[in-house]
């Protein structure tokens, strides 16, 4: 598909020309303690930073600092700072799961209801420091438990409302949290989401593993019959009345965590990614403001969960460090159907949306007339985010939802980035459809090949990134030794994203999908190891392998291989039944979407499983199987061809 250039009115209206981009990109890179100096001063600090980078990717000494001798206060830069200038502008626009349903909340409420919330965990005992674990629906409660958190200087573990107890359990022992805040249910597509009940039953899950929640604070939502643990449990709308609405922000050190927010790797439990305050804020608000070109009054919406990283830095902490009007989602795409999206656009005549690839992919199936039936005329600059988006989809997009009228960016970034690292920028950057085309300030992407070599040019392979940038995580919490051997071992002097790329003749970056064992299943990151020992953990389950492979509307879907117990017997009650384990397990984004029995899997006489056969077959490509001599049992591998074809 060839290449839409830069219209005369992106350019207009654009805050960065192509020559500036190049001019800024250019400095960020050869003098990144100047550029950052000047960019980090769009912070409100309380004592200015003097040093700007010191940081290093020596191996044995991953260390990563930002601003350091500055201090600052984070929710005193999304909300305090605004009140003079913005008080009374609409700091989030709730839009609930019920179209009847939407509130305008101002900064000047949004200080009030942040500082209450301050109050009330300080009442609690909860201190600079400790960590709070967050589960909530999409109600603007969730924005002011993170942002309490970060005027009191707690970090905040925001956890998916989507995950199941035991996740959430988990996450809570993992971060030695003894205070949870959630809701009574979440409502979402017209149900209703236990959050309450999986909470206390978290709890119970995080006791045993030894850690005690002792504090659970619980917001109201839809007023159904929850169980209550009196001493623990605490009701959001009786305590908020019990505090004071002033709540001074804590003075911080820009390297004091802001968050920790678990996210699946290759192998092993999910890592707890840890965010700091200065960096990570001056790189959220820069981002947001520059790859959105965001301007005064603009009205932003970003789809995602608040449980996402995505969440974080482009629905709460980079949007309201700009003081813009932030929209919160609290439903669905589909529901009450499939216009929905565009229908609040209408209604709150939004001017820059942020979504994912599964969601337009989802939405495009239901025809264009649902999109065409609205206006949409508010529009300026449409956003994706999550995974690869492939160019017809792009072009859907571009054409049916925007219209033609606003440029696409296609932003790449990970949990671990903190924010946005490759993206066009509108006005200035030419689009390719299905790229994420170029570095952001300060990024410097480099491709390399399996034994580490740099590759030059147009090429493809793996993509590293050798140089930090404010927003990158500072380490895995509580295990430091874990974010060298997981990011920087296996090519020294480098972080290594997981993903592969390649780069074409004119320099623009395609993401291809990650090279590791994590799929990307509508946008949501999963390890096939969690997967497997979700399985394993089966009393009839002995060994379980999981690959993803292509789905139509997720991207990618979850392939499971099974094998049984001797005794056990293969039957669509046990498919069914290890389905709903899954879930259990992990929560209903993690339910596999094929399970093939499998009598043995393919092994290396070493006992490896060999995973790239394990892909073909699942993708159904049986020419390419490859080497299969180094195997235990060749044999094997005929069986489970036999097996997928005949389940066709
Ligand atoms: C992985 C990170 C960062 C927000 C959401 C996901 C994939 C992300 C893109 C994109 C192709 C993408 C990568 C990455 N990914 N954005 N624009 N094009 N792939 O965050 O859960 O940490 O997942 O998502 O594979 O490594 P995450």
């Amino acid at each position: 598909m060839s290449t839409i250039h830069v219209k005369d009115e992106w350019k207009a209206r654009a805050k960065l020309t192509e020559d500036q981009y190049q001019d800024w990109y250019r400095r960020s890179v050869e003098d990144p303690d100047g550029f950052w100096g000047e960019h980090g001063k769009r912070l409100d600090w309380i004592k200015p930073y003097e040093r700007v980078k010191n940081t290093s990717f020596a191996p044995g000494n991953i260390d990563l600092r930002w601003f350091e001798d500055g201090t600052l206060n984070v929710a005193a830069n999304c909300i305090d700072r605004h009140l003079e200038t913005r008080g009374d502008q609409t700091a989030i626009l709730w839009e609930g799961d019920d179209p009847a349903d939407s509130k305008a909340i101002t900064y000047r409420q949004l200080h009030e209801e942040v500082s209450r919330m301050a109050n009330v965990l300080k009442d609690r005992g909860v201190q600079k420091g400790d960590r709070v674990t967050i589960y909530m629906p999409m109600v603007p409660e969730a924005a002011y438990a993170m942002l309490a958190c970060a005027r009191i200087g707690a970090i905040h573990s925001v956890v998916f409302g989507g995950f199941s107890p035991d996740a959430l359990g988990g996450r809570i022992e993992g971060a030695q949290s003894d205070v949870l805040i959630t809701s009574d249910e979440g409502l979402r597509g017209g149900r209703k989401v236990p959050l309450k009940k999986n909470a206390d039953r978290a709890c119970e899950i995080a006791e045993k593993a030894g850690q005690t929640v002792k504090t659970m604070l619980v917001i109201q939502r839809t007023g159904g019959e929850v169980a209550w643990q009196d001493g623990r449990d605490v009701w959001w709308h009786e305590a908020r009345e019990a505090v004071s609405a002033d709540c001074p922000p804590a003075e911080m050190q820009a390297e004091d965590p802001l968050f920790i927010l678990y996210t699946s790797g290759s192998t092993g439990k999910p890592k707890g990614v840890l965010h700091t305050s200065g960096g990570y804020l001056v790189y959220a608000s820069m981002t947001h403001e520059y790859v959105f070109d965001y301007h005064d009054g603009d009205v932003y919406w970003c789809t995602a969960d608040v449980g996402w990283v995505t969440g974080h830095s482009y629905i709460v902490y980079g949007p309201l460090a700009n003081g813009a009007t932030t929209l919160m989602f609290e439903g669905v795409p589909n529901y009450p159907d499939a216009s929905r999206f565009w229908q609040v656009i209408d209604k709150h005549k939004v001017n820059i949306f942020y979504t994912a690839p599964t969601a337009i992919r989802s939405l495009m199936g239901a025809g264009d007339a649902m999109v065409t039936k609205t206006s949409r005329a508010s529009l300026k600059v449409l956003g994706t985010v999550g995974e690869p988006i492939n160019p017809e989809v792009w072009s859907w997009y571009y054409r049916v939802v925007g219209d033609e009228r606003s440029p696409v960016v296609d932003t790449w970034w990970q949990t671990e980035t903190g924010g946005i690292l490759i993206t066009p920028l509108p006005g200035a950057t030419d689009l390719k459809p299905g790229s994420a085309t170029r570095p952001f300030f300060g990024v410097q992407p480099q491709l390399v090949d399996n034994v580490g070599t740099v590759l030059d040019g147009a090429n493809d392979g793996n993509l590293c990134i050798t140089d930090s940038w404010p927003g990158q995580m500072r380490t895995v919490y509580g295990d430091h030794e874990r974010f060298e051997q997981t990011y920087f071992s296996t090519y020294p002097n480098k972080y290594f994203t997981g993903d592969g790329a390649r780069r074409d003749a004119d320099g623009y970056w395609w993401i291809t999908g990650r090279v590791d064992d994590v799929i990307n299943v509508s946008g949501h990151r999963m390890g096939t190891a969690e997967v497997e020992s979700a399985l394993v953990s089966h009393a009839k389950v002995s060994e379980a392998a999981v690959v993803g492979y292509p789905h139509d509307i997720k991207g990618q879907g979850i392939y499971c291989y099974v094998t049984l117990m001797e005794g056990e017997e293969p039957s669509e009650a046990l498919q069914k039944e290890l389905v709903a384990h899954v879930r259990n397990e992990i929560g209903p984004i993690a339910s596999p979407d094929k399970i093939q029995f499998a009598p043995g899997l393919p092994k290396t006489r070493s006992g490896k499983i060999m995973r790239r056969i394990l892909r073909k077959i699942a993708e159904d490509d049986f020419g390419a199987l490859g080497d299969t001599s180094t195997l235990a049992d060749p044999g094997v591998v005929d069986d489970l061809v036999e097996h997928r074809q005949n389940r066709k």
